[in-house]
């Protein structure tokens, strides 16, 4: 049924999906429209929870780092007593940024502008001149830094809500936290992001990449040359890659990949490059796993792999090495990127070398992988320029089979249904 017929009269939905006639398709309007990126502001940014930072990058008191969360700056810091917060970081005498460092150790922050000095909890604590201001200046608190509306945590994992009255976080994360514990329990000590961030930007709608993150059918043949890299240094596969390719919508828009992949896994899953030290050192690793977890779930952690995207815009890569990454729309056509590596903490020194060696091999600006997929993704977004003619992505893959693979759309599809249900009833 042609496009014209199934709609007759009526506004073409955004999102195509209809599905029982095995059709799957998004509108290339979805990628290239200012209205479209304004409806994402208001009814997914403004209203989802959205990562800002791990439990580990603020670790003592008064640590503090300040981070963009789509576009809006803000401080990520814990206060004297252990508990961590987050603030709008703009002044409230002229909304000068109040910090301007990444990241550090502090007692207070002091703005530029005319120094106005803010405790760890956002409090104002002192500004020059303050006998001109009469006693109860700051009675309702209207001169303290305004907290993020929301703030939660789920196993070191911080997010924010702009919105006061969203849903609490785990019922938000719902079933994605199954696949959260499977990353954390991977220590028994706990996680913690290593080294600094990765920051990039290239041109492409920022939903391409929540669908390229978890897209299995891309792997060969955009990353053809990591594979060849891998299996030539790897001497052979090893016997230990497993048979599992499985993609879970797990509902919300959110969804993950799981399968058996050749690489090596500094969790315990070793290569034939790593030699005979690292094969002994794996087993360790995975005796202790056993030993803490089980061994049916010792060996799903130190096998699998998987790709996870949480809705809209965080995604947990638990693959040769653990990425943390978020991104955001700077515009319809533009998309910025933050990544972290996580590990386990006090991993030991030859582990932690193989998984920043994988980590940065593969992901990043400088690795085998980010640059195919920037590469793939602006030449998606500059194909829209013929979208009058040629106006829709395909997403079937997989659509009604019984038992589809990470080489079909299930997550992609998972994805698309969520972000329809946010934007396109404010459209209509
Ligand atoms: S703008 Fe911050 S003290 Fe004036
Ligand atoms: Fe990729």
């Amino acid at each position: 049924m042609g496009m014209e017929m199934a709609f007759a009269g009526q506004t073409p939905p955004l999102v195509d999906d209809r599905s029982a006639n095995g059709i799957f398709r998004v509108s290339r309007h979805a990628f290239v429209e200012q209205s479209v990126f304004e409806s994402e502001q208001r009814e997914i940014f403004n209203k989802c929870w959205l990562y800002l930072g791990h439990d580990s990058e603020v670790a003592a008191p008064g640590d503090f780092l300040t981070r963009s969360v789509v576009g809006r700056k803000i401080i990520f810091t814990r206060n004297k007593a252990g508990k961590v917060g987050a603030f709008f970081n703009t002044c409230p005498h002229r909304g000068a940024l109040v910090c301007r460092e990444k990241q550090g150790s502090a007692n207070l922050f002091r703005c530029f502008y005319h120094s106005w000095a803010f405790d760890l909890d956002g409090k104002l604590i002192n500004r020059p001149g303050h006998e001109s201001y009469a006693d109860d200046a700051n009675a309702n608190g209207e001169h303290n830094l305004v907290p993020v509306p929301r703030l939660e945590s789920y196993r070191g994992l911080y997010f924010l809500n702009f919105d006061r009255n969203a849903c609490d976080l785990a019922s938000y994360l719902g079933n994605s936290m199954e696949f959260i514990d499977l990353v954390m329990d991977q220590s028994a000590d706990g996680m913690e992001v290593i080294g600094g961030t990765q920051e990039y930007g290239f041109k492409a709608n920022w939903k391409l990449l929540a669908e390229n993150s978890a897209d299995g059918y891309h792997g060969q043949p955009t990353h053809a040359t990591y594979f060849d890299y891998v299996m030539s240094t790897n001497g052979n596969l090893g016997d230990n890659v497993v048979k599992i390719s499985k993609p879970h919508d797990l509902g919300q828009g959110h969804a993950v990949v799981e399968y058996g992949a050749p690489w090596g896994r500094p969790i315990a899953k070793a290569v034939p490059a790593w030699g005979e030290e690292g094969e002994r050192e794996a087993a360790a690793l995975r005796a202790d796993l056993t030993q803490r977890l089980g061994a049916e779930r010792a060996d799903r952690i130190a096998y699998t792999n998987r790709n996870m995207v949480i809705f809209p815009n965080f995604v947990i890569n638990d693959i040769m090495a653990i990425t943390l990454r978020t991104f955001e729309p700077v515009g319809p056509g533009q998309m910025r990127v933050n990544a972290w590596a996580l590990g386990p903490k006090g991993e030991a020194p030859k582990a932690r070398e193989r998984r920043l060696y994988n980590f940065l091999e593969f992901l990043g600006p400088g690795g085998f992988a980010t640059p195919d997929d920037c590469e793939a993704l602006a030449l998606c977004q500059e194909g829209y320029s013929n979208m009058a003619e040629a106006g829709w992505n395909d997403i079937s893959k997989g659509l009604n089979q019984e038992r589809p693979t990470i080489e079909d759309e299930v997550q992609m599809r998972a994805f698309w249904r969520e972000w329809s249900r946010r934007i396109e009833g404010e459209r209509a």
